[in-house]
């Protein structure tokens, strides 16, 4: 199998991304790596869900277990976060210089029976202006689409003048973009070390886990290098004591360029 890295990324698959605001990576990491994260992430996730709630990165719903922002407390979780080939495509795919914005596992439990609707992942944020926030949705087992896939209205990243939609609503987006109910929808099963970027404002959805297998996914998102606080609450933020207008800067926000040294 072949990994793709930035140097290999071909220019058809940018020319994807730009035009419909996601794009396939297969093997973004080899199927060992993916292996390896996978036990990582889930036996992480499983301990973090045990002790429930209490801490506010944990959120465990019908939906699915989503735990956020925890790649500085694990070196394993780190190993994955800062991955410097995920992070180098990315770059690529976004044309400018990222840093972290934040990660969370997204874990959707065995017959979970709920679909993760329609929403664009940018109104969500407190970031005055990062134009180009991307993320890297990767599979760390085969997620065939009965297992809880991406999939996305292609285009819908133009829409960058939408608030906040509800994810457990399917009405949500298509009523305030109705140009987008009767668009191309394009579901993308991954295997396992396979990858979907997708811009912050392109619209996806998430089929539901009907298999017997947890699906494991890692999200990992970057912001425009340049992006400032928008004011708004946020978790990751909201320790920081920002000003609104300030950059979003720090350790914990640290650039692409310096994942390889800070693995
Ligand atoms: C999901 O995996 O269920 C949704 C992912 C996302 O909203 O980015
Ligand atoms: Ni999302």
């Amino acid at each position: 199998m072949v990994v793709t890295t930035p140097e290999t990324l071909s220019d058809d698959k940018i020319q994807h991304y730009r035009d419909k605001g996601f794009v396939k990576v297969p093997g973004i990491l080899s199927k060992d790596e993916a292996a390896e994260f996978h036990d990582i992430i889930y036996r992480f996730a499983e301990r973090k869900r045990s002790l429930g709630e209490e801490d506010p990165g944990v959120r465990d719903r019908e939906v699915f277990t989503q735990i956020v922002n925890f790649w500085h407390e694990d070196a394993g979780i780190r190993g994955l976060t800062l991955h410097p080939n995920v992070g180098g495509v990315a770059q690529k795919l976004a044309g400018v210089p990222l840093r972290l914005w934040h990660d969370h596992m997204l874990i959707k439990q065995p017959h979970n029976k709920t679909p993760t609707e329609f929403h664009q992942d940018q109104p969500y944020w407190p970031h005055a202006d990062s134009t180009q926030s991307i993320s890297a949705w990767i599979a760390l087992c085969d997620v065939p689409v009965e297992r809880g896939c991406m999939t996305f209205l292609s285009g819908s990243h133009r829409r960058t003048d939408l608030s906040a939609q509800n994810l457990n609503d399917a009405e949500s987006f298509l009523g305030i973009a109705p140009e987008f109910r009767y668009g191309e929808r394009v579901t993308v099963p991954l295997e396992a070390g396979d990858c979907t970027f997708h811009h912050s404002r392109c619209a996806h959805m998430a089929t539901p886990n009907d298999t017997d297998v947890p699906r494991v996914a890692h999200i990992v998102i970057y912001m425009d290098a340049t992006t400032t606080f928008s004011g708004n609450k946020h978790i990751v933020t909201d320790p920081l004591a920002l000003k609104e207008g300030e950059a979003l800067d720090g350790e914990l926000l640290p650039f692409v360029e310096r994942f390889a040294s800070l693995r």
